[in-house]
C-alpha cells in the first residue's frame, strides 16, 4: 500500500481567484487559474489527509476523495474557511482580490449621459492573516503563498512577518513566466524558525510536482 504521511491530518487549502461584485452581472477578477491549490489538495489526499478546499469561481473538477466547497467573494471565503477549523494544517494558495467594490450596485449599472460611474473600493478580509493570528484556533502550521513580480525573496520574508504565518511558498509570477494560468510553477519555499528565515529554491516544476514537494516536506516537519 501507498504510504500515507498525512494520515489523521485535517487539511484545509484555499485555491482560486474570488470575484468581487459590481452589480449583479459584473465583477473585478484575476488571472488566477486554482491549479496549484487544486494540485496541493489532491497530493495531500494521496499523503492521506483528510482536506477541504475552499475555492473561488474556477474551471477544475473537484480532486477525487477532497470535499470542496465554492465561493465567490474574499468574505465569502474567510467565512467558509473559518467554519471548517479546526485544522492541522492551513495553505492559504488562493489569489484573494485586495479590495472590493463598495457599494455593490443592487441593479445593474446604466450608462447615462451624467458621465462614468465612480467606482469606489474597500479593502478586503486577508484571509491568511486572520487565520494566522487566532489565538484558539490557530492551525499549528500555517502556510502562505507569496506572488510577486519583483524583489520575490525579500517580499516574502516580510510578508512571513506581517501575516504571522510559518512558511510562505514564493513564486515569480512576471508574465514572461508564464505561471498565472500555466502548468508550471518556479517556487522558492520559506520557512520560518523562530527569527531565522531559511530558504530553499526548487528547480522549474510542473504545478503537481510543486505540491507533491510541499506535501512530503509538511510530512517531514510534522515527523520530527
Ligand atoms: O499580500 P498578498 O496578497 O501578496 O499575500 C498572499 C498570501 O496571502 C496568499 O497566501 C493569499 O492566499 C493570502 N491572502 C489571503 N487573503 C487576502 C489576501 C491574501 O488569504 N485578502
Amino acid at each position: 500500500p501507498r504510504p500515507r504521511p498525512l494520515a489523521d491530518k485535517r487539511v484545509l487549502i484555499t485555491a482560486g481567484p474570488t470575484h468581487e461584485a459590481i452589480d449583479p452581472v459584473r465583477y473585478i477578477a484575476n488571472r488566477s487559474s486554482g491549479k496549484q491549490g487544486f494540485a496541493i489538495a489532491a497530493a495531500a489526499q494521496a499523503a492521506g489527509a483528510d482536506v477541504t478546499l475552499v475555492s473561488g469561481p474556477v474551471e477544475l473538477r473537484d480532486p477525487a476523495g477532497v470535499t470542496v466547497i465554492r465561493v465567490e467573494s474574499a468574505r465569502d471565503m474567510l467565512h467558509r474557511v473559518e467554519a471548517a477549523l479546526p485544522a492541522d494544517i492551513a495553505i492559504f494558495a488562493a489569489a484573494v482580490a485586495d479590495w472590493r467594490v463598495a457599494n455593490e450596485g443592487e441593479q445593474k449599472l446604466k450608462k447615462t449621459s451624467a458621465g462614468m460611474p465612480q467606482l469606489a473600493l474597500v479593502e478586503n478580509p486577508d484571509i491568511l492573516a486572520t487565520i494566522s493570528k487566532l489565538t484558539d484556533k490557530r492551525p499549528p502550521l500555517v502556510i502562505g503563498f507569496a506572488a510577486e513580480t519583483e524583489h520575490l525573496i525579500d517580499n516574502a520574508k516580510a510578508k512571513i512577518a506581517r501575516k504571522g504565518c510559518d512558511w510562505i511558498v514564493a513564486n515569480d509570477v512576471s508574465p514572461a513566466t508564464g505561471v498565472m494560468g500555466g502548468d508550471r510553477n518556479t517556487v522558492h519555499l520559506l520557512t520560518r524558525d523562530g527569527d531565522d528565515i531559511k530558504v530553499d529554491s526548487w528547480p522549474v516544476m510542473t504545478k503537481e510536482q510543486v505540491a507533491t514537494e510541499l506535501v512530503a516536506t509538511i510530512a517531514k516537519t510534522l515527523g520530527k
